[in-house]
């Protein structure tokens, strides 16, 4: 995410280069992968947490009361204080971070949110056409579908179904929020884009609402007041939903948070984990449904995945020829879907690491003054020849098996990604990366997974934005905020495959 939109390669032989945004302090901007590996090690002359402030403030509807009191707790979001003397009591960005790492980013809770996923994912794709035999073909565009259906299950993973209930109009909301996220975040006046200011309103009550219902209906034997720790709760619960929200809640009105405060917080939270990963599983679907080569390779792998059905578990209806259930640990390994995955995120996840300088630091060569921003795109990065270029696939092309190498002394192929950190960051890097980004790969792969092993897709051709027939596939946009939105989507034909459930 971020302000700039950056193009074109560095003509500069790679030095940083000093720019004036708009409404923002002065940036450099970094394109030389060593100093983007200096920039994610610098977390002590670099932080994120002024920068994320005012963000929260523009995009979410944070009220500045409660910006100010984040903004006073300077110490950072590492174990170790940026300085001393501050009390533990008082490390609110600790305590988000802490939050994460117990909550989110662990193989645990990975585990956990994923099959609640899959559960849910399963149980929406099976309402969009009717079982297999019972009915034709359904129309529809695959972008357009997972905003619906992948949108409910990863909202539902995280914050339960209340919300749902609360505003029936909370998915379109959402959508047409996040179309809008850039002007929020340029600070374009409400008169300019009145639709959009509303949707987020209504967003924002909806989750302000869910909240303020699931603390009146909370058991107090489930409230933590130790930030990070499990609260003695389960995983889910039918009121704040995942144990991520609940814990985070709890911790958020231990520091003082108003509720509108914690409503704009988690708005964020449910934005982060649905605006990204839904539009990159289109990109991941559309690449494979465009290619029938691909396709078929790509099936082979799922299908290695499924389980038969077994008289044990089906008595009678054991059908050898039709599967039961997909292996979702061995799905996470397949590698042509691995490789196909991180050669998505090299080319859409177009991100914009950025840190304000606490204290000067020396990179590239030049001394950068503190007070200033630093960002790193992570487009010049993706696209550089040199890194990724091989022959007859240039980096600017899609290629599936980039990230394969054939197996040393074996058969087949492994996935291998050639790049340092400061050559491929999708999810940024250092102290401020993604804490969903295990959870993130993980949805994603058994997403795509999931609906190819759901359904039987036949592609009929790309439409606009209106549904009309279009020459063209998605194109990317300049856009530096995370994964590019497709502009175009892919219209198909699609039916429930045969499947027996137990
Ligand atoms: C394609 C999927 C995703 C991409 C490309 C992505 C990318 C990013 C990036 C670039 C950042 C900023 C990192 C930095 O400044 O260095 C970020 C932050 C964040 N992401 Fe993700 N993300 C994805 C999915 C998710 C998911 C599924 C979650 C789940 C909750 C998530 C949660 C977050 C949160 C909470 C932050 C803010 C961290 C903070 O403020 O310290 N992300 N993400």
């Amino acid at each position: 995410m971020g302000h700039a939109q950056v193009s074109g390669r560095h003509q500069n032989g790679g030095r940083p280069v000093k720019i004036r945004l708009a409404n923002e302090k002065p940036a450099y901007i970094l394109s030389n992968a060593q100093d983007v590996q200096g920039l994610f090690r610098a977390s002590k002359e670099l932080t994120f947490e002024q920068f994320s402030v005012r963000v929260l403030e523009k995009v979410k509807k944070f009220p500045r009361e409660d910006g100010a009191r984040m903004e006073a707790d300077t110490s950072g979001s590492a174990t170790v204080p940026l300085h001393p003397g501050v009390p533990e009591s008082s490390r609110i960005w600790r305590a988000i971070h802490a939050n994460y790492d117990s909550h989110l980013t662990g193989s645990g809770p990975v585990s956990v949110l994923t099959n609640r996923f899959v559960r849910l994912f399963q149980e929406e794709l099976d309402q969009v056409a009717p079982p297999s035999g019972k009915g034709g073909w359904t129309t529809g565009c695959i972008n357009s579908l997972l905003e619906d259906k992948m949108f409910r299950a990863s909202t539902r993973t995280l914050v339960g179904d209340a919300i749902f209930d609360l505003s029936p109009s909370f998915t379109a909301d959402f959508w047409e929020y996040d179309q809008n996220f850039m002007y929020f975040l340029y600070g374009l006046p409400r008169f300019l884009f009145p639709s959009a200011w509303q949707a987020r309103e209504r967003v924002f009550n909806a989750v302000k609402a869910y909240i303020a219902q699931a603390w009146e209906n909370l058991d107090p034997r489930q409230h933590t007041t130790t930030p990070g720790q499990k609260d003695g709760g389960p995983d889910f619960d039918d009121h704040f939903g995942s144990q991520l929200v609940r814990t985070r809640e709890a911790m958020y009105a231990n520091y003082g948070l108003s509720l509108d405060g914690r409503a704009a917080s988690e708005m964020g939270l449910i934005w982060s984990i649905n605006s990204n990963a839904i539009p990159m599983v289109s990109w991941m679907l559309v690449e494979i449904l465009s290619d029938p080569h691909l396709l078929s390779r790509v099936q082979q792998e799922i299908w290695n995945c499924t389980t038969p059905t077994t008289t044990e578990d089906y008595g009678d209806d054991v059908r050898p020829d039709v599967p039961a259930t997909l292996d979702v640990s061995r799905v996470l390994t397949l590698p042509l879907l691995n490789s196909v995955y991180a050669e998505c995120l090299r080319m859409r996840a177009s991100v914009q690491a950025i840190r304000e300088l606490r204290t000067e630091i020396r990179l590239g060569g030049y001394t950068l003054k503190p007070g200033n921003l630093v960002m790193a795109p992570s487009c010049l990065a993706h696209y550089d020849e040199a890194t990724w270029g091989l022959e007859g696939h240039p980096a600017s092309v899609f290629y599936a098996d980039r990230f394969l190498r054939p197996v040393k002394g074996g058969d087949g192929y492994q996935f291998y990604n050639p790049a340092t950190t400061g050559q491929y960051f999708p999810y940024g890097g250092g102290a401020a990366i993604c804490p969903g980004r295990f959870y993130a790969k993980a949805e994603m792969l058994v997403a795509v997974a999931l609906f190819l092993f759901t359904l039987e897709v036949r592609p009929v051709g790309f439409v606009d934005g209106r549904g009309n027939p279009s020459t063209r596939g998605p194109s990317m946009g300049t856009e530096t905020r995370g994964t590019m939105r497709l502009d175009r989507d892919l219209k198909v034909l699609f039916r429930r495959r045969e499947r027996v459930t137990a």
